[in-house]
């Protein structure tokens, strides 16, 4: 019997322990049958436009050229960043050995929730360990169990997670990116004693399409709802952060939270919003007071990151030259997203076999991520490419030349 990942996320919530980890082993046996690899073996170099791997199948050391990566600036691998990351090793050692509410808020720490304040446009922000963290933080230092959550249907995980932690115990999902179908949910009766929250993601990160903030901001207003916008994906690799000129009329406003993973290639999370917010948070959000703060390493990365993103524009001007010219050729495999983001999505055909094509592309050498039936419906596969800020022509002519291949060989087949 084949079992798929979707299944045994389902058989963790109806069967018992020991017939759960029977199922995972079920898996990873179908998975060895069909040759299927789960992640992409051992990484054994830094991650930048080109990675060296131990292939999970073969035990051989390979390059792949990586169109997997977040690290859509490549900052992650920045000599720059490298430097002040060594400073800072020098100045504070690796880690703070406390949460960020006691022993583990150093300057450093401060000085970055000051610039994301000003990058994100709000009074004040704090520092999670990761997005994760910063999202399951702020929903659940913030709801009650009889408030309401409604997210687009798309939103992280981290987002529900964060519900959950809360006890949440109404939360609904409105169809992705579908303001009116936001506004009939908002429209709906709640207790006089509840709030209602609305979740967005600025850049969709499974589909790259982007959400319309100010709409949403001003009908989350105009239903007395407070806002979040999970800028996960915005925030660094977008000039104006996406959010900066989010304008709050309700004296509450809203919260914006960030991963520095994607933009400036190191981990960590934030939240911002207004003085009053942000101080409650402080206190209340699990996520942040009870876990050690982020290393002053990455911070003082993440710090270089601003900086250097201000004094290089060419980096964030490479990155949008890569994805238009991207998007240009892979318009006939049905990409239609006129280079909003870094992230491009191909639509697998009904009729492909997408772990088949996965797999040519693999042998290719060629790292995407994708999402498969039966763990999507059929009308959902796709390829999520992300692209890099130091990918070359060349690497984007390689990637079309794959696609035509596999095209032409999974398409007769299937
Ligand atoms: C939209 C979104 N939010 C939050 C996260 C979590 O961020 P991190 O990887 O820093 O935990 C991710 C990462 O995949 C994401 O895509």
């Amino acid at each position: 019997m084949s079992y798929d990942l979707w299944d045994l996320y389902l058989a963790t919530r109806k069967e018992r322990l020991a017939q759960r980890l029977a199922k995972t082993d079920e898996l990873l046996e179908s998975a060895r049958n069909d040759q299927h690899v789960f992640g992409i073996g051992q990484v054994l170099s830094e991650v930048d436009r080109e990675v060296r791997i131990r292939c999970a199948e073969s035990g051989r050391p390979r390059s792949m050229l990586m169109f997997a990566s977040n690290s859509y600036l490549n900052l992650n691998t920045h000599p720059a960043l490298r430097r002040a990351a060594k400073e800072a090793i020098n100045s504070f050692g690796l880690g703070t050995g406390g949460s960020a509410a006691f022993n583990g808020h150093t300057r450093l720490h401060q000085m970055l929730e000051e610039r994301f304040a000003e990058l994100l446009g709000t009074e004040s922000a704090i520092l999670f360990p990761s997005g994760y963290a910063a999202n399951v933080g702020v929903v659940s230092g913030l709801l009650r169990p009889k408030d309401r959550l409604i997210g687009d249907d798309h939103v992280h995980a981290s987002c529900w997670d964060g519900a959950k932690t809360a006890g949440v115990r109404r939360t609904q999902r409105f169809r992705h990116n579908d303001l009116d179908d936001l506004r009939e949910r908002l429209g709906e009766e709640v207790s006089p004693d509840a709030d209602t929250y609305a979740v967005v993601e600025s850049v969709y990160s499974m589909e790259g399409d982007r959400a319309p903030l100010p709409e949403f901001v001003a009908l989350c207003e105009e239903n007395n709802a407070i806002w979040i916008v999970d800028n996960a994906h915005g925030v660094g690799v977008y000039e104006d952060a996406l959010v900066r000129d989010l304008e709050s009329a309700n004296g509450v406003g809203g919260v914006i939270t960030a991963s520095f993973a994607k933009g400036y290639g190191v981990p960590g999370g934030v939240a911002g919003g207004s003085s009053a917010l942000m101080d409650h948070l402080r206190f209340l959000s699990r996520s942040h007071v009870f876990s050690t703060s982020l290393s002053p390493v990455i911070v003082a990365a993440a710090l270089e990151g601003m900086d250097l993103l201000e004094r290089d524009p060419t980096i964030r001007e490479r990155l949008w030259m890569n994805v238009e010219y991207l998007t240009k050729k892979l318009t006939p495999f049905g990409v239609d997203q006129n280079g909003g983001s870094p992230i491009v999505i191909v639509p697998v055909p009904e009729e492909m076999d997408a772990k088949k094509a996965a797999k040519i592309l693999y042998d290719e050498g060629i790292l995407v991520n994708y999402s498969a039936f039966p763990a999507v419906p059929r009308e959902e596969q796709r390829f999520r490419i992300c692209v890099m800020s130091r990918h070359t022509n060349a690497d984007l002519d390689r990637l079309e030349k794959a696609f035509e291949r596999v095209w032409s060989s999974c398409l007769q087949g299937a």
